[in-house]
């Protein structure tokens, strides 16, 4: 048989837009994309389902110790089995690297978990939280040629941030090799400060958790991190934008010609500061950093994402338990400065997304996919074989039922965090069948695939940094300080 899979006439999103198309799909490619197509040995008419690329979330933190050394409850398998069910394809996790951590180790310890456990298909980004002599010109060069182009870096957390003296080091290495630095903006000291003021005032409620992290924290570390990111001419994105002020910051940079890009969550559209402020404890399931914020801020990240100042929807999955083994390391007695920072999102990012931005009419169906699939690709070098559905990519897809509507519940996911801060919300327009390199994940509600089935991708240069490169080359950008 010409195909190992047909699947038929399904309304497939492709780089050209939206069309009534059979997909045949043969060794886990996309071989064929028209009509009339050949019977497939497996066969399926998805008529009336959209059919559209499998996700890529390029921010999830799995099987990983926090800052505060709090363990994340979802390993490879459960975070995985999520993120399949959620109409994704590719997770892309950190390797991450504690202070005196070998670079080396980290990656092979990671390396090792996900091939274990993973269901679906996986590429690393690392943290960088020790950028030693050693570690940026022997190891680093080591890790991007093993296929890992990307590192995320932090200005905040004691035991994570970098100094600016340590952030131009890791940009310049970035720039030799060709990587892509992702970057967590929140001013240290500002937190720092308030943090110690509402303690010795006794106000330890998770609600003053967005009090310390003041919108300035943020917008601040956002223009120092492009000040910076500019000096060097070298690409960045900031991760995990929030605010309203650091919205118009990048956007403010992007103006100017900055190659600056950035990421945005679901915590950022569809909770607000209020969430936080529960009776007791309970508003720790909504603490995350940067913490959600206010309408406005909502309706700044909305219009950043749709008017491309924001380019990627990832869902910063950082899952910890209710109990004392995460967010309550003191049961109920636990401060907002000891609650483990983060949310769960990796199974509803892209339901989320679809119900408030396709089926509101905010977005076309062409920008979710951008946002939720392709520009991941792009951006951190998996493009054209993941992000799109086009002949010669893999066969990564998700039908999906627009009309759909479930309203959400922690017991209908499949994850291992015990809530979900999206709890009560409908959501219209779910993924019904997920197949990830032409094998089924997830079919009839059940998961088809099993611990190990996920590949490792390695990434090539992310493109950004290639047109960085061409712009230099054209005299477009001046490099300032050191020849690449
Ligand atoms: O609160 C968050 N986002 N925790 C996860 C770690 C990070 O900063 O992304
Ligand atoms: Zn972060
Ligand atoms: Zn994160």
């Amino acid at each position: 048989m010409e195909f190992d899979l047909t699947l038929r006439n399904g309304l497939v999103c492709t780089e050209e837009g939206l069309a009534q198309l059979d997909i045949g799909v043969k060794d886990g490619v996309i071989k064929a994309l028209q009509t009339g197509l050949s019977a497939g040995a497996k066969d399926v008419d998805v008529r009336g389902r959209y059919v559209l690329p499998g996700g890529i979330d390029s921010h999830c933190h799995i099987e990983q110790l926090s800052g505060m050394g709090v363990m994340t409850a979802d390993d490879f398998y459960t975070a995985s089995r999520s993120a399949a069910f959620g109409g994704t394809t590719t997770i892309i996790p950190f390797a991450a690297q504690r202070q005196g951590d070998d670079l080396l180790e980290v990656v092979r310890d990671y390396a090792h978990l996900a091939r274990e456990k993973s269901v679906i298909d996986y590429a690393f980004h690392l943290i960088l939280s020790d950028p030693s002599e050693k570690t940026l010109t022997e190891h680093l060069p080591d890790v991007i040629a093993g296929g890992i182009t990307s590192f995320k870096v932090y200005m905040t957390y004691e035991s994570w941030k970098l100094d600016d003296f340590q952030l131009l080091d890791v940009l310049h290495a970035a720039d030799r090799y060709g990587a892509m630095v992702m970057v967590h903006c929140e001013n240290n000291d500002i937190i720092r400060w308030i943090t110690r003021r509402l303690l010795s005032e006794g106000r330890v409620h998770p609600k003053y958790h967005a009090v310390a992290h003041d919108p300035l924290a943020e917008s601040e570390a956002t223009n120092r991190a492009i000040a910076l990111s500019r000096l060097m001419s070298v690409p960045l994105l900031i991760v995990h934008v929030a605010g309203l002020e650091a919205v118009r910051v990048i956007h403010a940079a992007q103006v100017m010609g900055a190659p600056i890009y950035a990421e945005s969550c679901p915590q950022y559209l569809f909770l607000t500061a209020d969430d936080i402020d529960k009776p007791g404890v309970e508003g720790a399931k909504f603490c995350c950093s940067p913490p959600p914020r206010d309408p406005q801020s909502q309706q700044a990240v909305w219009e950043g994402l749709l008017n491309g100042t924001l380019q990627v929807f990832s869902s910063d999955h950082a899952p910890y338990r209710f109990d004392e083994t995460g967010k309550l390391p003191r049961g109920d007695a636990t401060t907002f400065k000891q609650m483990a920072n983060g949310l769960p999102g990796i199974e509803l990012r892209m339901p989320l997304l679809f119900s408030e931005g396709v089926r509101t009419g905010r977005m076309s169906i062409e920008q979710f996919v951008n946002l939720t699939a392709t520009n991941h690709a792009v951006m951190y070098g998996l493009y054209p074989r993941k992000g799109v559905i086009r002949v010669g990519s893999d066969a990564d897809f998700a039908v999906w039922d627009p009309e759909l509507s479930k309203t959400v519940c922690w017991d209908m996911l499949h994850d291992n965090v015990g809530y979900t801060p999206y709890e009560g919300r409908e959501v219209i327009g779910w993924p019904l069948a997920v197949f990830n390199r032409g094998r089924a994940v997830v079919e009839h509600g059940e998961l088809r695939a099993r611990a190990g089935d996920g590949q490792y991708l390695p990434c090539g240069e992310p493109a950004p940094i290639t047109r960085n490169k061409k712009a230099i080359r054209q005299g477009l950008v001046v490099k300032k300080l050191f020849a690449a």
